[in-house]
């Protein structure tokens, strides 16, 4: 069963992915920079000679700027970032595999569109609201208080889904439904309440997108089977992989944060990762010694 960590921007690794491997891919990709920026509206044309980027299928394309408007912009070319990755995610997913996209609320519907280009709209299967109470209200607008996951089947007609693995919860009127039931308590919805990791809690590793492993388990015991592999090519602190080891599938962990990748080695060390890296990223010179490098350029 293959447990990696690997340093690497994700599109060249998975530029390299053989097709049809996976069975399951979550990924938690970054929003919001944060930083200050020009937005500009481009169009890209496929150009092999003059082409300033490399696209899908390592084709060049040239960049056409259409309009430019300064104003605060998160995440600019943020459509054209997913869309090269988004691609590779169809093309590395076995047939019977699925894909959960988590998004925050203000990008996910742009995402949709994009997922349902790529994956087509029969693919959907449901989005899924994962629900929390912490922090700050607001009082000028409803708190927004959940995240969005996005499920995609590559085979709408075909796919894992062990129905029997779904945890159950409480009923919120257990005296409605009988002693029996009760005891039992009833399969989730589309609404997941969970609560986030608290900043002071076990499950803590340091590294401030962490997300719950009780979500991560749920959506691995659910959509794959033991022995199975799955890849997170936004690992950030690796709970993707936790969620896997501990349920007996192999996992992929992709991350260019050096950081990521010290935290995620110290908390699967016991699950014995092999390490990956890319020796021409920044930050490799604080990872030498931990693993093996591979020839993947990331550029
Ligand atoms: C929101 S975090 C993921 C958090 C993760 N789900 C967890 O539970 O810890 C997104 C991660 O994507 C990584 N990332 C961003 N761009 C990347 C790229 N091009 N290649 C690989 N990793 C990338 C960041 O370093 C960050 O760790």
């Amino acid at each position: 069963m293959r447990k990696e960590i690997v340093f690497c921007d994700n599109l060249p690794y998975l530029r390299v992915m053989p097709s049809e491997t996976i069975d399951l891919i979550y990924i938690d990709p970054p929003f919001n920079t944060g930083k200050r920026q020009r937005r500009k509206h481009i169009e890209v044309e496929q150009d092999p000679e003059n082409g300033d980027r490399t696209g899908f299928n390592n084709k060049r394309y040239r960049t056409l700027v259409v309009s430019e408007t300064g104003f605060k912009d998160d995440f600019n070319e943020y459509q054209d970032f997913l869309r090269s990755r988004l691609k590779h995610a169809y093309r590395v997913l076995k047939r019977s595999g699925s894909l959960f996209f988590h998004i925050d609320y203000r990008e996910v519907h742009y995402c949709k569109v994009l997922l349902d280009e790529i994956f087509n709209r029969s693919s959907f299967m449901n989005e899924i609201i994962w629900a929390y109470d912490y922090g700050g209200r607001s009082t000028k607008k409803w708190p927004a208080k959940h995240d969005n996951i996005l499920w995609y089947a590559k085979d709408p007609n075909s796919y894992t889904f062990n129905y029997e693995e779904m945890d159950r919860i409480p009923y919120m009127a257990p005296s409605l439904v009988g002693k029996k039931k009760a005891a039992r308590g009833k399969t989730p919805t589309d609404v997941w309440w969970h609560t986030i990791v608290s900043p002071t809690g076990k499950e803590k590793v340091g590294y401030a997108t962490q997300k719950p492993l009780g979500i991560l388990e749920r959506i691995v015991k659910v959509h794959s089977s033991p022995g199975d592999t799955l890849l997170d090519f936004f690992a950030g602190s690796g709970t993707l992989g936790e969620a896997a080891a501990k349920n007996g599938r192999g996992f992929i962990l992709v991350d260019c944060n050096p950081d990521a990748i010290e935290i995620m080695a110290e908390r699967l060390h016991e699950y014995k990762p092999d390490i990956y890296l890319c020796a021409d990223l920044t930050g490799y010179d604080k990872l030498e010694s931990m693993g093996k490098v591979i020839q993947i350029s990331s550029k």
